[in-house]
């Protein structure tokens, strides 16, 4: 039953149905994706670590952006850089003097990066990388762990053996409209299953192309697996690609594979690299990355001036307000504190995860159900004023204003659900859509 706190929001979103197919640009934004129906659908502003919705209402953002915001909304010194070079133009007939001013920067940032290249967002960067890594092989197959995007050479995972995708992304995707002459050229390997990526490397021997693969997302990579992942890419002859498209630059200035303490040949990054604003970079080892060159990897886009000066200051702004370590400093109370509420109140969820990442595991055997808790906390943590999943997305504007509302919603919500759960009535005050398959990885 709809919310009429949201009755703009969802009269809206029934318009875009009729007018935009599958209703929004991006599945993670799909309100199925959320508490369908109480959820916010639309926002109007942003500032800091909130949102204001269509219907006015106000928000703490905890998605921050689908993990494209990590300084907070509207940064003033990102912003302002940003306005003051849309003021002396964004995109011209000859190339802009911030692409190398980046790049630069990228390669004192990064340990991989000896060379950049550009794009607009994180599937296209996975994409260069991709036909990169063919390019320098003159191999065709690609062995891929995790999400990387909507593009034809992914989604080819799906021809054939349709299941492919699902531990990966989600289950059911068709994949309609890729060439089926693509079958066979992508396929995924599971995570912390070295034997299966060495039978899968052998299977394929000479033929691979590339690794490439989430490192890591919520919880810490076991002890030496990426650096075996590392030395069967090397031994194979295949280029290891490490896509920290999600994890950006929140471990720390060296990104995840800093984190991790693994280099890759070669990575990708966008959202939270540039706070919000569409950029992506492909970035990697010389011998490499120089064979783009030769190839032809060309878009107008790429050198438009607004994502380049976003990402250049956001990296700035992130070293020197040390964000990293104050995400961790704000997850780790958070997820204590989110703890010692689920004891008190007798709920049983647990907030586990990386300290960068946290994430609400709520402990019930039975799928439909669990899916119905985790949609009514949705729920409720939306009429409370904080949105987002079942997860803590973390970004540098979030405070004690934040910590407060949120453990204080957080309270009331796990007091809720364990009274619902005890008297069974959890259909009853559930009043969104339970949440359709939430966006599933693989890897941690
Ligand atoms: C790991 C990873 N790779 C690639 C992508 C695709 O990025 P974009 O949505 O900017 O195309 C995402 C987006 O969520 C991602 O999480």
């Amino acid at each position: 039953m709809p919310d009429s706190r949201v009755a703009r929001s969802n009269a809206l979103y029934a318009r875009a149905l009729e007018l935009i197919p599958g209703g929004t640009q991006l599945v993670s934004r799909r309100p199925t994706r959320f508490a369908n129906g109480v959820s916010p659908v639309y926002a109007v502003r942003g500032k800091g670590a909130r949102i204001w919705d269509l219907d006015g209402n106000e928000y703490i953002d905890w998605a921050t952006g689908i993990l494209a915001i990590i300084l907070g909304y509207c940064d003033p010194v990102v912003d302002e850089a940003v306005v003051e070079q849309i003021h002396r133009g964004v995109n011209f007939s000859i190339n802009s003097d911030v692409e190398v001013e980046l790049a630069e920067e990228l390669i004192r940032t990064i340990p991989c990066a000896e060379m950049v290249r550009y794009t607009k967002g994180g599937g296209d960067a996975c994409t260069v990388a991709v036909r990169i890594a063919r390019g320098a092989t003159g191999r065709d197959k690609i062995l891929f762990c995790g999400y990387h995007g909507w593009h034809d050479w992914y989604l080819a995972a799906n021809l054939g053996a349709d299941a492919a995708l699902n531990a990966h992304l989600f289950p059911g995707i068709e994949p309609i409209g890729v060439p089926k002459a693509l079958a066979g050229t992508s396929i995924p390997f599971p995570y912390d299953d070295i034997p299966a990526l060495e039978s899968l490397l052998e299977k394929h021997r000479g033929e691979v192309a590339a690794v490439m693969m989430e490192p890591f997302r919520s919880e810490l990579p076991p002890a030496g697996y990426l650096d075996e992942v590392a030395r069967l890419a090397k031994q194979a002859g295949a280029v290891l690609i490490f896509d920290e498209v999600s994890t950006g630059l929140r471990f720390g200035m060296g990104g995840a594979q800093q984190f991790a303490g693994v280099v890759p040949d070669m990575a990708v990054y966008a959202k939270s690299m540039s706070n919000g604003y569409a950029f992506g970079a492909v970035v990697g080892r010389r011998a490499v990355m120089e064979q783009a060159g030769r190839m032809f990897i060309s878009s107008t886009y790429w050198s438009d001036a607004i994502g380049l000066r976003a990402a250049l200051t956001t990296i700035r702004e992130l070293r020197r307000r040390k964000v990293a370590e104050q995400i961790a400093d704000f997850g780790r109370r958070l997820q204590s504190a989110v703890n010692s509420v689920a004891i008190e109140t007798g709920c049983p969820v647990r907030c586990a995860g990386l300290i960068q990442y946290p994430q609400l595991q709520f402990q019930c055997d039975d799928g439909a159900l669990k899916s119905q808790i985790v949609t009514l906390y949705i729920q409720e943590m939306a009429r409370r004023g904080c949105h987002g999943y079942a997860s803590f997305g973390l970004n540098a504007a979030q405070g004690e204003a934040e910590f407060e509302q949120t453990l204080a919603a957080v309270r009331e919500v796990f007091q809720l659900i364990t009274r619902a759960l005890e008297k069974k009535i959890l259909h009853e005050v559930l009043q969104a859509t339970p949440q359709q398959e939430v966006f599933r990885r693989l890897v941690n």
